[in-house]
């Protein structure tokens, strides 16, 4: 496996390839790898050759978030590539990515301004910043990206069809712990009891997900029930249809709770067309984010 620094080496790899025919497909992470990147690695082996970057990008923590105690685990990561067969990883310093005198900056599609685009200002114009850096670096044809973070998929997706970036975006389900938990770098944060709270966001979603199998449409009534669920409010107005509570073990801060379009993150108040729930808040001093699809996706 090929470890390159510099961007120029980055691309005169990416471009061999690509000027034999062959196809590139690509995995953008900030490391501390778990299985979730490594899905979106076996997925992009679909390709004829599969490729991964490793940056903690500083530009899109926010003054007071974790970029400083952010996991840095960069032997262990490269070892997980290479035994997943990933011909080469780009992993440039914060030099080579913003070196003296950087100063541009892609402006982001308008559906960043919903949700995380409230809660980390700054965060998603880091973001497509970067990964439209990383794709000039790297001129793969297909790239990807977990619906973990599902808004930054769909940001990512309108950036690179504004732009006319001629890479494929794809989106990767979700890789869970054993009991639901999604898998995430920060997960290594929590302790045992706020683990175990961390639950609940899953265990919301799976809720939301069977009222809607079940016909609930109202927006108002599914983000109600997600309510009472992470936050244990109105505990005394139970019907069949709502939620168990149990008290005590509860989200410290709920950020948002919010059901949209999956597409363009429009807010509904039915849901008469493929959507997605989407919950945002704090365990103690971490934060977590999950997400549940509702209905047919493919639009
Ligand atoms: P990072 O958080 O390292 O995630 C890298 C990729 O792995 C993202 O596409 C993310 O959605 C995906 N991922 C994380 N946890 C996952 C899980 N449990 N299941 C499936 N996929 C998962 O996201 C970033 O880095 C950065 O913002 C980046 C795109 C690299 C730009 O800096």
């Amino acid at each position: 496996m090929e470890v390159f620094d510099s961007p120029e080496a980055a691309r005169a790899f990416v471009s061999a390839l690509r000027s034999q025919g062959r196809t590139v497909g690509f995995v953008p992470t900030m490391g501390a790898l778990h299985e979730g990147h490594l899905s979106l690695v076996k997925t992009a082996l679909s390709c004829d050759a599969a490729v991964a970057s490793i940056f903690v990008n500083p530009t899109q923590f926010g003054p007071n978030e974790d970029l400083d105690k952010y996991p840095r685990t960069l032997t262990a990561d490269l070892e997980k590539l290479k035994s997943a067969g990933v011909a080469a990883v780009f992993v440039p310093t914060r030099d080579q990515m913003y070196p003296d005198g950087f100063s541009s900056g892609v402006e982001p599609p308008r559906i960043s301004e919903t949700l995380e685009g409230v809660c980390r200002p700054g965060h998603f114009r880091g973001v497509v910043t970067v990964v439209l850096k990383l794709l000039n670096a790297l001129p793969v044809s297909h790239a990807y990206f977990g619906k973990k973070d599902y808004q930054q998929w769909r940001v990512i997706e309108a950036m690179v069809r504004d732009l006319n970036v001629g890479t494929r975006i794809i989106g990767c389900e979700t890789v869970r712990e054993a009991d639901g938990l999604a898998m995430s770098s920060r997960n290594r944060y929590l302790s045992d009891e706020e683990r175990s709270r961390a639950l609940l966001i899953s265990k919301t979603l799976q809720h939301v997900e069977t009222a809607y199998r079940a016909g609930e449409r109202q927006t108002a009534i599914l983000q109600n029930h997600m309510q009472q669920m992470l936050l244990g409010e109105n505990i005394g107005h139970r019907d069949t249809a709502t939620p168990e509570t149990s008290p005590g073990r509860r989200l410290d801060t709920l950020q948002y709770a919010s059901i949209v379009s999956s597409y363009d993150f429009t807010p509904l108040a039915t849901i008469d067309r493929p959507a997605v729930a989407l919950i945002a808040g704090m365990i103690g001093t971490t934060r977590l984010i999950d997400n549940r699809e509702l209905g047919q996706t493919d639009v």
